[in-house]
């Protein structure tokens, strides 16, 4: 069964204790914790301090997304700060394979995202070692972006890969996903699905959270 990684990006920041509850009220899988420095991606937005923070005060698997320049420098930083998962951008990692090892010597999942414009086929070396590919459809960097339809290729591409290799890999699909077309985003292959401002910027985020977890465990290929 699919599982939901809401992000908290577009969640209220003055209160976050209260907007971590309403996930853990919704039955949320996880939490997806955007981090960008800036330079890879056009914002800023929190380190390890908050994720640490954040571990404080809950159970839920911290599934933290990395659209940082330099993520080396930081693996060992936010394995302490408890993420479960690390995913790193296929586009800032130089020594892919290495990083990825060095993700799971430290006894995290070790995650590998490629933006929209980038092909799966750039992967197609490092599938067998990952533990998640986060296949963006949105340009990162904020929340509340229209989805990508060129994704749903990708992942029925990367679900290919996978299904005909036997990989162990769960597809995570974040940016731009709602009610409206979590289904076909869940047919095409995704086992994840990240959504933010489908919550947070929602009427009743509570009542989104639990819908969303609704549709995606009722779903079935
Ligand atoms: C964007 C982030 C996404 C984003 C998802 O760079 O990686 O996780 O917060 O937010 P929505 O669901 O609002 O597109
Ligand atoms: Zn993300």
């Amino acid at each position: 069964m699919a599982l939901l990684s809401p992000s908290i990006l577009s969640s209220d920041f003055t209160d976050l204790k209260s907007q971590i509850r309403i996930l853990e009220l919704g039955n949320s899988d996880w939490i997806h914790l955007d981090i960008m420095d800036g330079n890879f991606v056009p914002n800023i937005t929190f380190g390890p301090l908050i994720v640490d923070a954040i571990n404080k005060i809950t159970d839920l698997p911290l599934d933290t997304h990395l659209m940082i320049s330099k993520p080396d420098d930081f693996l060992e930083e936010f394995s302490k700060a408890g993420s479960d998962i690390i995913t790193v951008h296929q586009e800032a990692v130089v020594h892919l394979h290495r990083t990825i090892m060095k993700i799971k010597s430290l006894g995290v999942k070790a995650g590998v995202s490629i933006n929209p414009s980038t092909p799966v086929v750039t992967l197609q070396d490092i599938l067998e070692e990952v533990d998640l590919v986060l296949v963006m459809s949105v340009n990162p960097g904020f929340g509340g972006q229209k989805f990508i339809n060129n994704s749903l290729k990708k992942i029925s591409d990367l679900k290919n890969l996978k299904e005909k290799n036997n990989y162990k890999f769960l597809i995570e699909v974040d940016g731009g996903i709602d009610v409206d077309n979590v289904y076909s985003v869940l047919e095409a292959g995704a086992d994840v699905i990240v959504a933010g401002a489908a919550i947070f910027k929602s009427v009743n985020p509570v009542q989104k959270v639990a819908e969303l977890k609704n549709l995606i465990q009722n779903f079935s290929r």
